[in-house]
């Protein structure tokens, strides 16, 4: 499966299916002029196509035996394995350095403290983000390795998280789970008309129209004390059945949630307090969000405990949306007894650009 960086629409790795493993890596700008912003972002975007298309960004074995290779050599014999790279502008690439304040994306800033955070400063921010999927874990592992290498004299690696299966379903494909055990995904947005209301930004938006927004969190579980659960409160917490993911209302994955249903004692059956109803779109003015997440793990915390989560990836066309659903979740949603918010940036992802132009090329004028 191969997967195109050039086109019109918008970049590859938002609307494409999830595949099943990504590698996510933020970069501080380490230069101090927008030309070497200019050539960084024409050289990652000649290089992000090459690696979508399964070549090498450079030589594996130089002829020369005193050459250093340029490209690493590990996804060699692997294919393209539905590589995609999509990548994102964080606020400081308009801050005074480069003088771009003019072109900075209307919506684009640090997002405000939210309930529940429990940010570390090492896992937050960046000024740029590149999200690498693909159906392999050494393409995606790959792709991100040469590209922060071929980039160390203008970008310091700054937080990654490598997600090991994906967390949401696209066209066509059946609905993983998380690392709580629940089906991910069931109720996200697919329709066109979805997409253009609630993720991409419209021709008001200048050069980032049919662009977005990325929202990174990265959300650690308490697993241990998610199982040790009894099955009924684990299903009042989402407001679905752990088996077939129908909602506490119906019988089926896609039967639609009944807010309204009470039971006999006069409760809601799919519990106010559960994430479901907080998040629903129903009960959120109409809010939507693109949800693109990947269960990630970083083996055993210095206490012994399994450390894991979810890499939470939102695609917006207006980060206040994601705050808003995240301000309610964060005061009542019963999950907060499971999880925390340990890590959060945000980025504009610009629209791709057609071959022979490179990504955010406008802003060079
Ligand atoms: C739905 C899990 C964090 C927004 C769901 C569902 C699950 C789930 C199992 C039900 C199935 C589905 O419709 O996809 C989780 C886990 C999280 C997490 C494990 C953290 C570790 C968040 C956050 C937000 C969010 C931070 C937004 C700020 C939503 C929305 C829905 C949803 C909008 C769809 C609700 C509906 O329309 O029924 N989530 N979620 N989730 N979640 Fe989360």
């Amino acid at each position: 499966l191969t997967y195109s960086f050039y086109g019109s629409g918008p970049q590859a790795g938002v609307r494409t299916p999830p595949q099943q493993y990504c590698v996510f890596m933020t970069f501080d700008l380490q230069i101090e002029t927008a030309r070497e912003l200019q050539v960084l972002l024409a050289t990652w975007s000649g290089a992000i196509d090459r690696l979508m298309s399964g070549k090498a960004i450079g030589s594996v074995e130089p002829s020369r035996s005193s050459a250093v290779p340029t490209d690493t050599g590990e996804a060699q014999e692997l294919g393209p394995n539905g590589l995609t790279v999509t990548l994102g502008l964080g606020p400081g690439v308009f801050d005074k350095r480069f003088d771009l304040a003019a072109m900075k994306p209307a919506l684009l800033a640090d997002l405000p403290s939210l309930p529940s955070d429990q940010l570390r400063a090492e896992l937050t921010g960046g000024d740029i983000s590149l999200q690498a999927c693909a159906d392999h874990p050494q393409v995606a592992y790959h792709a991100i390795r040469d590209l922060a290498r071929m980039a160390r004299e203008s970008v310091h690696t700054r937080w990654t998280v490598m997600g090991f299966g994906k967390a949401s379903a696209g066209a066509g494909q059946k609905t993983p789970r998380n690392l709580l055990g629940f089906k991910d995904g069931t109720r996200n947005i697919t329709e066109k008309s979805d997409y253009d209301d609630f993720v991409w930004l419209g021709k008001d938006a200048g050069w980032m129209a049919g662009g977005t927004y990325q929202i990174a969190r990265k959300i650690q579980m308490n697993i241990e004390i998610w199982d040790a659960d009894h099955i009924g409160d684990q299903q009042d917490v989402f407001g679905r059945t752990k088996h077939v993911g129908a909602p506490l209302t119906g019988k089926h994955e896609f039967d639609t949630p009944d807010f309204a249903k009470k039971k006999a004692d006069g409760d809601p059956v799919i519990p106010a307090t559960s994430h479901i109803a907080l998040a629903a779109h129903e009960n959120n003015d109409g809010i939507k969000i693109l949800r693109r997440p990947y269960n990630y793990t970083d083996g055993i915390s210095r206490f012994g405990q399994l450390d894991a989560g979810l890499l939470f990836m939102v695609y917006t066309n207006d980060p206040d949306n994601f705050s808003r659903l995240q301000r309610k979740l964060g005061a009542s949603d019963r999950l907060n007894e499971y999880i925390g918010h340990i890590g959060s940036a945000v980025f504009a992802v610009p629209p791709a650009v057609k071959s022979g132009h490179y990504l955010a090329e406008e802003l060079f004028g």
